[in-house]
């Protein structure tokens, strides 16, 4: 997407086509930063500490981050060290362990010399085909925003509630839940995005708002709490969200909050819909409430904020009372019952089951196959 008239991607490789380049989201919206990434333990931290978050983009520099680490160590035991530091980075996008056991079952078998152009040619493949299933998303998300556009007369703009940010900033380009969004507008269909600040980190009120206004897309920063009262006045028409991990079940687990606007939106009949690369699909688990695994983070990410003073210098405040204790869930799961549609790069299907092995029959995991490994858990 274009940031100030220059086309950017999330994660790129840097001139001497071996760094690899991403934009810092730590410093977003305040700072436009790029780190720069030479090492397996640089790529860790990337990912830990959030300067690359959002499954997909967590999936690509995953897969870079084995690229970076077969330089250092092309050695078998180096790769399983590489998929096993990377792997505990973070534990909810699945698209992380996609990612890595993509790229360790492309490189096990490979002669050790030949590892390291194996893995940056493979990593550049993950970070197109990324981009090349959040168009397709965007494609037939576009078709949900058009039908409801004509439905609704064709002359009022349709007003979407996004949770979290699942913008191109999320993923390598595009987004998974504001593809659609972005082929709307630039198709001259006349959006309006209602952008859940998304405490505690604030994905909503730092990225999401960035990157609609880089775009020129109409929005409003809403808090998080705001929701349930706005589709209850009608001022929201579809909600659509991305997701981290949905389950073979349909059931889908994405950034904290989501599941209390998916029970709002259900009770008030407003549709809901998920963004969903395929990668992102967990086909070993039915259920996702249960199985899911859900990312506790510091508590510091909730006693404290930072943002920009009147000055202009970026800073840190305490919100709590000295020594208040705080739990941070990073994810919840919204059963597949509340989710009216996952919007996929094969198109659109009910959230179960059926719907999600009928546009992947090559993918699901017979239903009696993934009891059994449940059985054995
Ligand atoms: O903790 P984050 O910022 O990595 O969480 C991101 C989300 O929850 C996104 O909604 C999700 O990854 C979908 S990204 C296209």
């Amino acid at each position: 997407m274009n940031i100030d008239g220059t086309a950017y991607r999330t994660i790129w490789l840097g001139d001497d086509g071996a760094t690899v380049e991403v934009i810092d989201q730590t410093q977003l919206p305040h700072r436009f930063d790029v780190a720069k990434l030479t090492s397996l333990e640089d790529t860790s931290h990337a990912i830990r500490d959030m300067l690359v978050r959002g499954a997909p983009l967590i999936g690509a520099t995953a897969a870079y981050g084995m690229a970076l680490a077969m330089r250092e160590d092309s050695t078998d035991s180096g790769l399983a060290n590489a998929h096993a530091m990377l792997m505990a980075a973070r534990p909810t996008a699945i698209n992380l362990r996609w990612a890595l056991d993509d790229m360790l079952l492309r490189l096990e078998s490979q002669p050790t010399d030949v590892r390291v152009g194996i893995a940056y040619e493979r990593a550049a493949q993950v970070c197109d085909e990324d981009v090349a299933i959040n168009s397709a998303i965007g494609d037939h998300g576009f078709e949900v925003i058009r039908e409801f556009y004509e439905a609704r007369g064709g002359n009022s703009p349709i007003n979407i509630l996004t949770h979290c940010n699942a913008g191109w900033l999320a993923t390598v380009d595009w987004g998974t839940a504001l593809a659609p969004v972005y082929k709307a507008h630039d198709a001259g269909i006349p959006v309006h995005v209602w952008a859940d600040e998304t405490r505690p980190r604030n994905q909503g009120a730092a990225l999401t708002a960035w990157e609609l206004e880089r775009h020129g897309v109409s929005y409003g920063v809403v808090a998080d709490n705001a929701g349930g009262h706005m589709m209850q006045q009608g001022l929201v028409d579809l909600c659509i969200t991305g997701t981290d991990r949905t389950a073979a079940s349909g059931d889908v687990a994405n950034k904290i909050g989501t599941y209390l606007k998916a029970l709002a939106a259900d009770d008030n009949d407003v549709p809901f819909y998920v963004g969903l690369p395929s990668p992102t699909i967990d086909w070993t688990i039915m259920d996702g409430v249960r199985d899911i695994p859900i990312e506790k983070r510091d508590q510091e990410e909730v006693t404290h904020i930072s943002g920009k003073t009147a000055e202009g210098s970026i800073t840190k405040v305490q919100l709590t009372p000295d020594g208040a204790k705080a739990v941070n869930y990073a994810f919840d799961v919204t059963p597949a019952r509340l989710v009216t549609g996952l919007i996929t790069e094969r198109g659109v299907c009910a959230a179960s089951r059926d719907g999600l092995a009928g546009l992947f029959p090559e993918r699901a995991t017979p239903a009696s196959e993934v009891l059994r490994r449940r059985r054995r858990r």
